[in-house]
């Protein structure tokens, strides 16, 4: 388990609770590539956590997918940002070496941690946009139905510290050319075009950037 800080022995679970800083959050109809300050973001409520175990949501992204566009090897070690309750975290524990489930609200990790942890996974209560890891720390690292609560120019600019060159990133996330059959409010989404930008301003290649029904998924390597 880790905090904001550095490691901490063990995989307790720690009830510090940074503050959240880089999230957006758009008044619904706002135009897609304008930036927000930090004071705007929006933090999935802890009390609908029993919605990210729902199985239906396989619909927007399976695990077969995930693990597809993040194409990780055995040896690698790799981030899950805003984890949640762990729902694709133990999807992609499998085929990695060690997975760090991010998330910035300790009582999600509680969550997780009732389910039951898969050996290699550590828990870090952490902001994406403040890791507590080293530069080049991550081979990979993804995101989903996430990116609209923490993406904005500090936290992708963290990313790009942490992840090694070569490395991936992987986003899903609710889109704002959705019809909002599920999901936050369209107001609250990144387009795809948004989300590309803020990713290749930071200093990643696009590898892929698809808009789905519901969701974009994006793929963005740091040059190696
Ligand atoms: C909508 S939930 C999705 C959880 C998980 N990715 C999933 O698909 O099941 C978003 C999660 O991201 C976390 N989160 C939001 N902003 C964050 C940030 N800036 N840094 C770390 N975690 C964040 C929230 O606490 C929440 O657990």
């Amino acid at each position: 388990m880790r905090t904001a800080r550095g490691p901490v022995p063990g995989r307790d679970v720690a009830l510090r609770l940074p503050p959240v800083g880089e999230g957006r959050r758009r008044p619904a109809g706002f135009p897609g590539r304008v930036p927000y300050p930090a004071t705007m973001a929006h933090t999935f409520d802890a009390a609908h956590a029993d919605r990210l175990d729902d199985v239906g949501r396989y619909r927007y992204c399976s695990r077969e997918e995930l693990v597809g566009m993040l194409d990780p090897t055995p040896d690698d070690v790799v981030a899950d940002l805003g984890s949640g309750t762990g729902f694709y975290t133990v999807d992609v524990a499998p085929y990695v070496s060690t997975l760090y489930g991010v998330d910035v609200q300790p009582v999600m990790h509680e969550l997780f941690a009732e389910k039951g942890l898969p050996g290699n996974v550590e828990l870090v209560t952490a902001e994406v946009a403040d890791l507590p890891l080293a530069e080049d720390a991550l081979d990979r690292a993804y995101s989903t139905m996430t990116f609209h609560e923490f993406a904005g120019t500090g936290a992708l600019a963290e990313l790009a510290r942490v992840i090694r060159p070569g490395g991936r990133l992987v986003s899903v996330d609710w889109s704002a050319a959705g019809a909002s059959e599920s999901g936050p409010p369209l107001g609250e989404r990144h387009d795809l075009d948004s989300a590309v930008d803020l990713v290749r301003d930071a200093g990643f290649s696009i590898v892929s950037s698809d808009e789905r029904p519901e969701t974009f998924a994006m793929v963005a390597d740091l040059p190696g």
